[in-house]
């Protein structure tokens, strides 16, 4: 028996790997060639729907639709309307760039109100030899943690087993013995941030085949396999938030969200200069440089002023002499992050940046300098078709829930008879939530000025 008011994982994660969920827990079953997946990002600054073919060699890309996101603060819900309106314009053009109907959508999860916990449960095996029957049973057992009644699990991610004394068992079925062990990564958020996130998404008649976890998904866009078996962090700094995840020995170990993100930067450049935030906003992805050295001091740019005052002429350096110190203390609050998970050490592959954040020039740089690891910006990889629309680290999300879906069988869409748009399909619903484990609060009052700004 579940505790009361506890939630089955089953309902959020639709079956994630190791879920318990179906009959299958340790392979995720390839989806048939023809069949369409659809990932859904609703970020905090942009909602990205992306539409994948699954082809004989892998997933094509066939349609991407943008939206600005309004609605949606620091990876979650404030505003049900705008949001849905959000989701069904990138939705629509996704539809018809790709000349289908999306009826359902994997979606991501993200926010701080996301944790992430290692659990681990043992039983005895049935009959001497692992089934998959005692792989759900003793995954079933792990993710029974004491919560409180308004968390529910979204991921159960199976680490590694342990079949009586013999640990770093990936695949346990079949294998003899009579006691199993298995440890997880539990990903547990807040209910009713689930509930308004699915709530937004089934009001665009859509169904969430799947809730993922959005640095899970950024993950499986730009992360190699052997980046993570040696050991590496992903960082997806988005626009509210920035995510971080760990892996090593091929599984994820540790996640942390930190509620800042390129937004925080604009408001300090708007500050900064006096200029509107549309026009910091413009200013940051054209003139911005994470890193003062990189920057010409002779190079100059036009900041409009506000409320009709004129504009003025200022350097770039001066715009990188505001960028410089919030990006090194941004790095800083991920580097005290990774040394928070205890697993700073097992960092062999450095740390993968993504995320529309991740564009600011000098960003790579920077990172290095203050993460004392190699770093790189990760654009999605291992899809066909459109991939110029998606080469980007701010696809990574969006990119990463096609290539999660394509693993599983889920069909959630239909080629339209004559190749065009037809209208959204009826369909059921589901849940979701959003991102994750904050833990450490060190960082936090480094940055107190910041977030005075937006709570
Ligand atoms: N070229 C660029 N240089 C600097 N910053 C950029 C650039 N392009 C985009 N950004 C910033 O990236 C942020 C948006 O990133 P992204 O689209 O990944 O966020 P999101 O997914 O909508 O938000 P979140 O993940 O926090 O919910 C914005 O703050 C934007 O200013
Ligand atoms: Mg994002």
């Amino acid at each position: 028996m579940r505790p009361p008011g506890e939630r089955c994982v089953q309902e959020f994660c639709g079956g994630a790997p190791g879920c318990g969920k179906g009959d299958d827990v340790m392979e995720r079953p390839s989806a048939k060639p023809g069949e369409i997946i659809v990932g859904l990002d609703i970020g905090s600054t942009t909602v990205r729907a992306v539409v994948g073919e699954i082809g004989s060699d892998g997933v094509d890309i066939t349609g991407v639709g943008e939206s600005r996101s309004r609605g949606m603060r620091k990876g979650v819900v404030v505003n049900i309307e705008s949001t849905q309106q959000s989701i069904r314009e990138a939705v629509d053009k996704a539809s018809m760039m790709a000349g289908v109907q999306i009826a359902t959508v994997f979606s991501g999860i993200a926010g701080s109100h996301l944790r992430g916990v290692n659990s681990h449960g043992i039983v005895s095996i049935a009959n001497h030899e692992c089934s998959r029957e005692d792989v759900d049973r003793v995954l079933d057992q792990a993710r029974r943690i004491s919560m409180p009644l308004d968390r529910t699990v979204i991921h159960v991610l199976p680490q590694d087993f342990v079949i009586d004394q013999q640990d770093g068992v990936r695949e346990p079925v079949g294998m003899s013995g009579v006691r199993i062990e298995a440890r997880v990564h539990l990903v547990t958020a807040a209910v009713s941030s689930v509930q308004n996130v699915t709530k937004c998404i089934e009001r665009c008649n859509l169904h969430v085949t799947e809730l993922v976890l959005t640095p899970l998904a950024s993950a499986e866009a730009v992360l190699t396999d052997d980046e993570k078996e040696i050991g590496v962090a992903l960082v997806d700094i988005g626009g509210g938030a920035t995510d971080v995840v760990i892996y090593s020995e091929g599984s994820l170990r540790h996640t942390a969200v930190l509620p800042i993100g390129g937004e925080n930067l604009t408001n300090d450049i708007a500050a900064g200069l006096r200029t509107p935030a549309s026009e910091a906003e413009r200013i940051k992805v054209r003139y911005g440089c994470a890193m003062r050295s990189m920057v010409d001091p002779e190079e100059t740019l036009e900041v409009p002023g506000v409320g009709g005052r004129p504009s003025r002429t200022l350097s770039r350096d001066y715009l990188a002499s505001i960028a410089e110190p919030r990006m090194e203390e941004l790095f800083q609050c991920i580097a005290q992050a990774l040394h928070g998970s205890g697993m700073i050490d097992r960092l062999n592959a450095g740390v993968v940046l993504c995320g529309g954040g991740s564009l600011l020039e000098g960003s790579v740089e920077l990172a290095e300098q203050v993460l004392q690891v190699p770093v790189r910006r990760g654009v999605p990889t291992g899809v066909g078709g459109m991939v110029e629309m998606v080469r980007s680290p701010a696809m990574a999300t969006a990119v990463g829930l096609v290539k999660y879906g394509a693993a599983r069988p889920a069909r959630i869409a239909t080629p339209s008879t004559a190749g065009t748009y037809q209208g959204p399909v009826k369909a059921s619903a589901t849940t979701d939530g959003r991102a994750q484990a904050a833990g450490d609060a060190h960082w936090w009052g480094r940055f107190r000025g910041w977030l005075g700004e937006v709570f």
